[in-house]
């Protein structure tokens, strides 16, 4: 059966820009009361303003306590654990804080999130907790180390948790974006983005924002959201070496961040 968002109450982690400010929007669209996160609060705010149903507050995702305070003040059906950062570079090269503030984001943030929220889930028997992780949870890609590394950790958490929860009442639905047109790489070092990554493709967010409010309305355990992402997910299952074959040859001679020398 589907699920009635009209009478669902949804937090979404990163709501003040890009996948999660168009996740937020699509949820209140469709009659969900939103709780929106983030620390830009003036942002939120003005999010908050477009309509009535959406709710700003200011939380850093990696701060535990302040996760699950919020969590002890609302009761949310559905959880959409999307907040997260990237820094790309050599991996050799790269500064220990920058790896860290990616873990801490995009993997303790996300733990925070889910255990925050799906613990009430699974007392009450109901809930959907979403994930959100990459395309390049399913394969690496030179400069992309230590972003490929949370998220690969954000996958792990997904499947395990989907077994963990099964007849729980509680379902998880797994997002794997492709290449998305957003802020997440305005705040690294240009010099730091590969030429590939650059000149990539991109997808509106609503489109993800579209395909994450489906899956929650009918819970499917995957959600992939572009024609590239599935060819290389599909790929990856079907033919593995080769498509670790074709990535590092369309990856040759990647050479972001690397000092001058
Ligand atoms: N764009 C892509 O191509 C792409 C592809 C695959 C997966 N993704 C994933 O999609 C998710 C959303 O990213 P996006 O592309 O929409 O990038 P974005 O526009 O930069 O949004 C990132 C969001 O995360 C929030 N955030 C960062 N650190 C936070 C913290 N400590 N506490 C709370 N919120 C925090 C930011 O808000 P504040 O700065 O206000 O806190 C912002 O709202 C990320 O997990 C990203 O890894 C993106």
């Amino acid at each position: 059966m589907a699920r009635d968002l009209e009478s669902s109450s949804v937090l979404v982690t990163g709501a003040s820009s890009g996948i999660g400010a168009a996740t937020a929007r699509a949820f209140a669209r469709a009659g969900a009361d939103v709780h929106a996160v983030g620390r830009r609060i003036e942002r939120l705010d003005a999010l908050a303003l477009e309509h009535p149903s959406i709710r700003a507050h200011r939380v850093d995702v990696t701060d535990r306590a302040a996760v699950f305070a919020l969590a002890s003040e609302i009761d949310c059906d559905v959880a959409v654990a999307n907040a997260g950062v990237m820094q790309l570079g050599s991996f050799l090269d790269m500064p220990w804080e920058d790896i860290e503030r990616q873990m801490k984001v995009n993997f303790d943030g996300l733990v925070h999130t889910l255990q925050a929220f799906g613990r009430g889930m699974r007392e009450r028997g109901d809930g959907v907790l979403v994930p959100v992780s990459s395309i390049v949870s399913i394969q690496a890609f030179p400069a992309y180390a230590a972003y490929c590394a949370s998220k690969f950790a954000v996958r792990a958490v997904a499947e395990a948790l989907t077994m963990e929860l099964k007849g729980t009442g509680v379902s998880v639905v797994h997002v794997l974006p492709g290449a998305t047109r957003t802020e997440l790489h305005g705040h690294m070092d240009p010099a730091a983005i590969p030429e590939a990554t650059r000149r990539r493709k991109r997808v509106p967010p609503e489109q993800v924002a579209d395909a994450i409010v489906a899956a929650v309305r009918r819970p499917r355990a995957t959600v992939l959201c572009d024609g590239p992402a599935r060819m290389l997910y599909w790929g990856k299952r079907v033919a593995p070496g080769l498509v670790e074959a074709v990535v590092a040859r369309a990856t040759r001679g990647t050479r972001a961040g690397e000092p001058d020398t």
